[in-house]
């Protein structure tokens, strides 16, 4: 009999010694690590839209070498963020491993050189049992996981939400938080739930950000079979969780297509002006290493990232919206504002605005309007503001003190 209840009891401890194996209770990431983690919307590169599964550590390592020639560092873009398809399998003991033939120096010798160049280092998991693209899923070692891609120096987790079995979507992204504090690193998480069960009420404390739909395809006006769709749908989705953002946890509108086939120059341009009203995370999704000097020019527009850097962390409103024009205003610090107008129709727009309308203005404060992309101060908040918008065209203007 007392034999039986040793193996029991034996039994039970290895349980237990299992379970813990990956609970780390010496280095637990106090909270206050994570509040500061992103004041502002986080910027860098994701490998997703360009590159798909066909990423490796020489593309990636050229991205990087990319990412400070063009000068998007300076420009404040940080992260280099692999997305679906580094990982393979899981070892023997349950590890998980990156593919050795696309990363044959291992993911610890490629964070190595990304924070070489000053820049930091994210990668991809998937809360369910498989990721999207079917590999690997981190369901059941949300801890190992974690404590892995920390012993790699990783610095930002994107997190999505394939083959998810029916899990509870706040209690399945708590546990990778509570995984990533574990860890004793505190990586940056990015709930990529596509907006299922609203992620903005509970995503606070848990994750930096929160994808709001399902993916950003590549045209300005269209929705997909599978819910992807265009710049104009994920603006609309955005439009009524402005209260939402603020420091340290954002609306993400999803990475940018800047730069890919299936949107015009103009059309990159207003999808840029709109993200960073909206504080949403910057993420290019173009390949950095062979993109034409206008392309750059809008990623690297310093005044439009300005807006969405501000450190007031406010998301834009609509303002007023009409047949496809659009108004939007994004309070700025020092009682400073953003104003985008948004020309989402086929036909172009003579703009005609007075200012005194726009009630959020302080009263009696007069700006001066600069234009981001002209570079240029036209004019005042005392003179009617008049200009022509091409058919998907924004202006996007800075209203700075006097
Ligand atoms: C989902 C995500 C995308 C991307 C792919 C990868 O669709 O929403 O951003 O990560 O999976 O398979």
């Amino acid at each position: 009999m007392k034999i039986k209840y040793l193996t029991i009891l034996l039994l039970i401890c290895g349980i237990q010694v299992q379970a813990q194996k990956w609970v780390n209770t010496k280095h637990v990431v106090p909270d206050e690590a994570f509040d500061t983690l992103a004041l502002t919307p986080p910027m860098g590169w994701n490998s997703w839209n360009c590159f798909q599964e066909n990423i490796n550590e020489d593309n990636i390592k050229q991205v990087a070498d990319a990412m400070v020639a063009s000068g998007m560092q300076k420009a404040g873009y940080q992260y280099i963020v692999l997305d679906d398809f580094w990982m393979i399998d899981r070892d023997e003991d349950g590890n998980i491993l990156a593919d050795p033939k696309k990363f044959p120096h291992g993911m610890k010798a490629l964070a190595d050189y990304i924070h070489s160049k000053g820049l930091k280092f994210g990668l991809y998991l998937d809360a369910g049992v498989n990721t999207c693209g079917g590999q690997v899923g981190s369901r059941g070692y949300e801890f190992q996981d974690a404590l892995q891609l920390a012993r790699w120096g990783v610095d930002f987790i994107k997190v999505d939400w394939c083959h998810h079995l029916d899990m509870d979507e706040a209690s399945a992204y708590l546990r990778m938080h509570d995984a990533i504090k574990n860890s004793g690193r505190p990586m940056m998480l990015n709930i990529c739930v596509w907006g299922k069960a609203n992620p903005w009420l509970w995503g606070p404390g848990i994750g930096q950000s929160w994808r709001v739909h399902r993916d950003l395809v590549n045209c300005f006006d269209c929705i997909n079979e599978w819910d992807g769709c265009g710049v104009v749908q994920v603006v609309d989705v955005m439009a009524p969780l402005a209260k939402y953002a603020g420091p340290g946890h954002w609306n993400d509108a999803d990475m940018l297509q800047v730069g890919n086939k299936g949107l015009s120059l103009i059309e990159s341009q207003s999808h840029f002006s709109m993200w960073c009203m909206l504080a949403s995370p910057l993420f290019a999704g173009n390949d950095i290493r062979n993109m034409t000097p206008e392309v750059k020019e809008i990623l690297t527009n310093k005044e439009a990232i300005a807006i969405n850097q501000d450190v007031l962390g406010k998301q834009a409103t609509r303002f007023m919206t009409s047949n496809g024009r659009e108004i939007w205003i994004k309070p700025l610090s020092n009682k400073e504002l953003a104003v985008c107008f948004f020309n989402r129709n086929e036909q172009e727009w003579d703009v005609e605005f007075d200012w005194t309308t726009l009630t959020s203005l302080e009263k009696n404060h007069k700006y001066s309007l600069r234009d981001v992309w002209q570079h240029k101060d036209i004019g005042t908040t005392e003179e009617l503001f008049k200009a022509n918008i091409p058919a998907h065209g924004a202006i996007l203007l800075k209203l700075h003190n006097k």
